[in-house]
């Protein structure tokens, strides 16, 4: 990698197209020239870089990010030293790659692998700050976090920091299929050009490795979990070297999803049977072939037995038993396995939500030590809320890895404004209540996740990813918030989501505090918007079929009961709301809350107690019930619904206050953004209400609007086209 020319053109481009439009492309590192006092004050501690000589690519990477970010926040080249010549010089490098570095004997050892130390010290007589870790990784961690608060208005001038991460994997999972359509993509199409690759590999997956890089993100998945055998072919494996080759320099592993019946569709074997020895002896070839390949692959992410693909129950096997045998086969090289616990089945007649938990629970123990399992944050599909998985806390002796979903199936797709940081916070701080973890740890799903409380070896998080060949990477400008946030919770699940955001904002648009308050404040609230004009009060999977574009409780006709919104809120003329509680006489719940630690289990048991967020999640209760506001169940419904327009309302008001602070393009596309959420907030408000009082006959509360249409009018609306289609 040549630096020079890198940093020549990047300086044309900076004087000379000051005036370009800001499409989003530079996502959070835009890193925009700072000027006043505060580039004198930077300029006085970016004087000269102190780089290693020599060292490996991801090293090189981390020298030519910092020569970038400060060429880009000072508009000039900043000169490189072997070791400090003047005050105000940046030391950057591992022990072992630098002598200066080495000569400072710092306190490394807690960083472990991957984190790193920013400090201000004296170094041979000069005013410094030293970017240290133990590893080349780290230092471009570190980089990435210097100039973070370089972007974000920090001092600079008696640093401190250090941090590492608390899991070891932190992946996107890429839902795309060779073909490059995204499942669940809103960001246009897969930016992976299969049919390109290997000869042409796009400059964008490099920009693509340093946006993930600069929020700690240090592997991805690149196909989808609905996979195809043909990306195991070794055509496809030429394609993953050559795109492992770009995303290496930036500390990304590549992983890949594995079809459990490859063998039979690849390797013409007539089983995929995983106690079969031929079949084993093919997945291990294929390991070998892969790793021969690609040396540093990370693993494979399977979706075996759910929602039609094929696993070891084919076979009446367990998933321990398949998630066993790719896990031998790539265990010799380093490589572990990702097995998904997004398993339910229409002909188990038990509640969906309880699904997982009885398949999984029982195998605790059985799987191979490089075996994780993934579990998505709520025991249905990534609803705009749901309770935390029962799972976490369940399997003490199996790493669980947290799945998040970044790209907003659910959530209003790239128009909605949501900012899912309060969702995966909300998710990581849920106490468990399990007991026999490590004393002393409060057992918080985080701390499931991150391994502290059951000792697990290896640790993950996983984001379904919503980035598409959009120029906003994204689909919006704000979406690029939840794949920050995703990244930096995954390094760190104890960052506050406010405090992620308002990072976000300072660098993706200004510093000024006019902008930075309302506008953090807009995106705390946002996911909440959601939820009220959506599925309030613990509702959920209320949405069209197939595409999930949309309301449409009424569906009750789908080929799968637990496909149909009708069986999640079993609203009827006199309530509403899943029973989830112990059954009675061979009536009453499904009894999923006996599935929580007991006492979260009496809590969500006690409909007094249950957080209110999450009532009709757990009890089917009468319209009339009272909640805590005094107002019937029925009129607290429509009270939240409405809420949820006006949220949407707001949030426009205060984006139009905003216009001086943002460029035109951004702020037009946010504004038109916005319209869009609000119309069809309104639309779920209205089409909900319709339906539900379709069924209940009641009376809206004095003062609300009925819906604009009639019900029949929501029920004829057809989206065939509209994105990210299964
Ligand atoms: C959801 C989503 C599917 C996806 C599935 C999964 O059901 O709608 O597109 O395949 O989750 O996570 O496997």
């Amino acid at each position: 990698m040549n630096a020079r020319p890198l940093l020549a053109a990047l300086a044309a481009l900076v004087f000379s197209c000051s005036s370009a439009a800001e499409d989003g492309y530079d996502l959070w590192l835009r890193a925009a020239a700072i000027k006043g006092a505060r580039a004198d004050e930077v300029r006085s501690h970016i004087s000269e870089v102190v780089l290693p000589e020599g060292g490996s690519e991801v090293l090189r990477c981390a020298g030519e990010e910092f020569r970038r970010g400060a060429l880009r926040a000072l508009t000039q080249d900043v000169p490189v030293e072997k070791a400090p010549a003047r005050e105000g010089s940046v030391v950057l490098g591992t022990p072992a790659s630098s002598p200066v570095v080495a000569g400072l004997a710092l306190p490394l050892q807690s960083l472990g692998d991957e984190g790193y130390l920013i400090r201000s010290q004296i170094v041979g007589g000069k005013r410094a700050i030293v970017i240290a870790a133990n590893s080349d990784v780290g230092v471009l961690y570190g980089v990435f976090q210097f100039f973070r608060l370089v972007q974000s208005g920090q001092p600079l001038g008696a640093l401190d920091v250090s941090s590492r991460p608390s899991t070891k994997i932190r992946l996107l999972n890429h839902w795309d299929n060779l073909d490059q359509h995204v499942e669940r993509g809103y960001a246009g199409q897969s930016i992976w050009n299969w049919h390109k690759l290997p000869g042409w590999v796009d400059p964008r997956y490099t920009d693509y490795a340093r946006a993930n890089a600069s929020i700690g993100i240090n592997g991805t998945v690149l196909t989808n979990v609905n996979a195809n055998a043909t990306s195991l072919a070794p055509a496809y494996i030429e394609k993953a070297k050559a795109l492992s080759g770009a995303l290496r320099p930036y500390g990304i592993r590549i992983y890949l999803t594995a079809r459990f019946s490859a063998p039979i569709e690849l390797g013409g074997l007539k089983t995929a049977d995983p106690l079969d020895p031929g079949v084993r002896a093919w997945w291990k070839a294929k390991a070998d072939e892969i790793y021969a390949a690609i040396p540093d692959f990370g693993g494979f992410l399977v979706k075996a037995n759910s929602e039609g693909q094929p696993g070891p129950q084919d076979y009446k096997r367990t998933h321990a038993d398949g998630a066993n045998m790719l896990a031998e086969a790539v265990a010799p090289h380093g490589g572990v396995v990702m097995w998904r616990a997004f398993v339910y089945s229409n002909e188990t007649p038990t509640d969906r939500a309880k699904q997982a938990f009885d398949e999984f629970v029982p195998l605790d123990g059985r799987f191979n030590e490089n075996v994780l399992v993934q579990v998505k944050n709520g025991a249905i599909d990534f609803q705009p809320r749901e309770p935390f998985h029962p799972l976490f806390g369940a399997m003490p002796k199996t790493p669980l890895m947290m799945e998040f979903q970044i790209t907003k199936e659910y959530l209003g797709f790239s128009t909605h404004l949501a900012y899912l940081g309060p969702l995966f916070e909300e998710a990581l701080d849920a106490d468990t209540r399990v007991k026999g973890g490590k004393k002393g740890v409060r057992p918080t799903v985080a701390k499931v996740v991150d391994g502290e409380l059951h000792g697990y070896k290896y640790t993950g998080m996983a984001g379904v990813a919503n980035i598409g060949s959009d120029r906003s990477w994204s689909g919006s400008i704000f979406d690029q918030a939840n794949w920050y946030v995703y990244g930096r919770l995954a390094w760190d699940p104890e960052l506050s989501a406010r405090d992620i955001a308002e990072e976000w904002v300072r660098q993706t648009f200004t510093n000024d505090p006019a902008f930075v308050k309302p506008v953090v404040e807009m995106m705390m609230g946002s996911r909440e918007a959601v939820v009220d004009y959506m599925t309030p009060l613990g509702l959920a999977h209320l949405m069209g079929t197939g595409h999930h574009y949309g309301p449409a409780p009424w569906v009750n006709d789908l080929g799968r009961a637990d496909w149909n919104p009708t069986y999640y809120h079993r609203a009827d003329a006199n309530g509403i709301g899943f029973d989830r509680g112990p059954a009675k006489d061979g009536k009453g719940g499904s009894d999923a809350i006996s599935q929580y630690a007991p006492e979260v289990a009496r809590q969500f048991g006690d409909v007094k107690k249950t957080p209110e967020q999450f009532l009709l999640w757990f009890h089917h209760l009468p319209w009339s019930h009272r909640v805590s506001s005094g107002r019937s169940l029925w009129d607290e419904l429509v009270v939240r619904y409405t809420r949820g327009v006006e949220s949407v309302a707001k949030m426009q008001a205060t984006w139009e206050g905003m216009k001086p602070f943002v460029d035109e393009e951004r702020f037009k596309q946010v504004g038109d953004y916005l319209a869009i959420q609000h119309e069809e907030a309104q639309w779920w408000r209205d089409a909900c209400i319709a339906y539900f009082q379709s069924i209940n006959k009641l009376p809206l509360p004095d003062g609300y609007a009925p819906p604009k249409h009639p019900l029949e009018y929501y029920k004829s609306l057809r989206f065939p086209y509209a994105p990210g289609r299964t």
